[in-house]
């Protein structure tokens, strides 16, 4: 929370000093006679874990702000159900609502050319995450920023856990001593980002990193509990005693797997996640997850509401928020693994 704090109060004080010279920009003459800003906040999926907390943090900032600032935050946040259609039709009522800022988790990555034609004609800014527009897209306007968690960083980092733990219980992991490491692999959507890039560095970190290793199979469960869970029971089902690594590309799938294991009174494989959601950090507590990798869901949202907050006030976005071309905020990431 310090950092957001840190980014409020910031702002507060910027907000002060933009009252006090009435620069006269657009959006500091419509705010200052509303005396509130509307954020308009569209999830792919409003049932997704991690988008989830994301939200809650969100939430927390639009609080906080409220309390240190003079300003009231209508935080107005839908659910595209996994419908662009969904998506383009909040995104239009945003707009007739007036909202200063928007805030757009897409639901195909590939499609917010309709997104950012809306908002280029109404003039609004539009802060993507988490499903990363083309750099084609990015690039037509100045208005357009987008924050996320490095896909190659978090699958460094995962294999890291398992390398880790390889060099240090080498057993704990080569279950039936062959010398070779078996694992199968769940995978997200096929059109996210994060899916390829992650599958491919937790691999490749695992090599790089001295694991012999050999895989059983994979398949993509698109970040879900119950299809991953669908998955692993037939994976255990046709490949008994042979499994020694679950490698999952988020905590939900890693979630799914576990539950699996449990439904047939399967334990000892190792299972590793990405996210650090709320039930990915219990299962690493609870010894049933090896590890995962964990964004920091404060600075993540903290970056996603202070730019927003910024942009919809006609101010620069702090320097705290340190941006990659100016308009990209990557969000720090750390390993998890159970306190012994
Ligand atoms: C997260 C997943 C989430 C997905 C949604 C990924 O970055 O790791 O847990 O389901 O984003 O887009």
């Amino acid at each position: 929370m310090k950092n957001t704090k840190r980014c409020c109060i910031l702002l507060s004080s910027l907000w002060l000093s933009m009252m006090l010279l009435l620069t006269g920009c657009k959006g500091t003459e419509r705010e200052t006679e509303k005396g509130s800003i509307r954020i308009g906040v569209s999830l792919y999926r409003g049932d997704d874990t991690f988008i989830n907390n994301i939200r809650g943090e969100l939430e927390k900032c639009a609080k906080t702000y409220e309390q240190e600032n003079s300003m009231k935050i209508n935080l107005d946040i839908q659910d595209a159900k996994g419908s662009q259609n969904t998506q383009n039709d909040q995104v239009d009522r945003f707009i007739s609502l007036g909202c200063d800022v928007l805030c757009i988790n897409l639901v195909d990555r590939t499609a917010a050319s309709v997104v950012i034609d809306k908002a280029m004609e109404a003039q609004i800014p539009v802060v993507f995450f988490n499903r990363e527009p083309v750099e084609e897209d990015m690039n037509r306007w100045d208005q357009l920023y987008y924050v996320e968690a490095v896909a190659k960083e978090s699958a460094v980092l995962q294999g890291n856990i398992v390398v880790k733990q390889y060099q240090e219980h080498p057993e704990s992991l080569d279950l039936n001593g062959d010398g070779v490491v078996s694992y199968v692999l769940l995978e997200g959507e096929s059109s996210h980002q994060d899916s390829l890039i992650r599958t491919e560095w937790s691999v490749q970190t695992l090599k790089d990193g001295g694991v012999p290793i050999e895989k059983i199979t994979g398949g993509i469960a698109n970040w879900e509990r119950s299809q991953a869970s669908a998955l692993m029971e037939q994976w255990l089902e046709k490949y008994p005693g042979m499994i020694e690594l679950i490698i999952c590309n988020n905590d939900d799938m890693a979630l799914g797997a576990i539950d699996a294991m449990e439904r047939a009174g399967i334990s000892g494989i190792s299972v590793v996640g990405i996210d650090g959601t709320t039930p990915g950090l219990e299962a690493v507590e609870n010894g049933k997850l090896l590890g995962t990798v964990s964004c920091d869901k404060e600075r993540y949202a903290g970056a996603i509401f202070t730019m927003a907050v910024s942009r919809a006030v006609g101010e620069e976005i702090p320097p705290e928020i340190e941006l990659d071309e100016g308009k990209y905020y990557y969000c720090p990431q750390q390993i998890v693994i159970r306190n012994r």
